[in-house]
């Protein structure tokens, strides 16, 4: 069995479609989810659906190795970033597979404050007709590990951040639990 942890800053539909994904798969468990909120909607979503949250602190995270041992003691083989605001520090990175999910067709609008709406509103004032997901590993330069997947849809002449944003959520529930699923199997089962 494979164990993921996710980690999310907000609502975590994402994270709920991947931990629903996940229900009862043979050979992949989600393990937790964890927030650098404490009052992320994420947290609730996951409790309720029978999976352990827990929120964490900045300090937690880059001041101590609490996170990192804690990640470690769970055997987790890979963490999931599913709408996580926060720089994974190095020494995550260096120890877990990581795979992060980016509401843009990356190398385009992606980097510093490149998040959230942000990313749809300068898609929009740049007249893009094309938008979509880039669904990528993380190494130390964030937004440009290796990408595992991208999909695109159109942006249409009266979108909103909103609009848009919903449409790139559809994409975002059919394609990232299945790329999840390929990259475990692909890379991790052996190990
Ligand atoms: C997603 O669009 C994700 O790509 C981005 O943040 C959003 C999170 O949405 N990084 P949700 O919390 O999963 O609903």
């Amino acid at each position: 069995m494979k164990n993921i942890a996710i980690f999310a800053s907000g609502s975590g539909s994402n994270a709920e479609n991947i931990i629903r994904y996940f229900d009862a798969h043979p050979l992949i468990r989600i393990d937790s989810v964890w927030s650098n909120k404490k009052d992320a909607f994420v947290l609730e979503r996951s409790t309720r659906l029978g999976v352990e949250a827990h929120s964490f602190s900045r300090a937690d995270l880059t001041e101590s190795n609490i996170l990192l041992t804690e990640l470690k003691r769970r055997n987790i083989d890979l963490i999931v970033l599913a709408g996580f605001l926060w720089l994974v520090p190095k020494t995550l990175v260096q120890n877990f597979k990581i795979v992060n999910i980016h509401p843009a067709l990356l190398p385009a609008y992606g980097g510093k404050g490149m998040f959230g709406d942000h990313v749809h509103q300068a898609v929009i004032a740049a007249k893009e007709v094309v938008s979509g997901i880039t669904i990528h590993l993380i190494d130390e330069e964030y937004d440009k590990g290796e990408v595992l997947l991208q999909a695109k849809c159109p942006v249409l002449p009266d979108d909103t951040p909103g609009t848009l944003a919903a449409r790139i959520h559809q994409l975002e529930y059919e394609h990232f639990p299945v790329v999840i699923e390929k990259y475990v199997m692909d890379n991790l089962l052996s190990k």
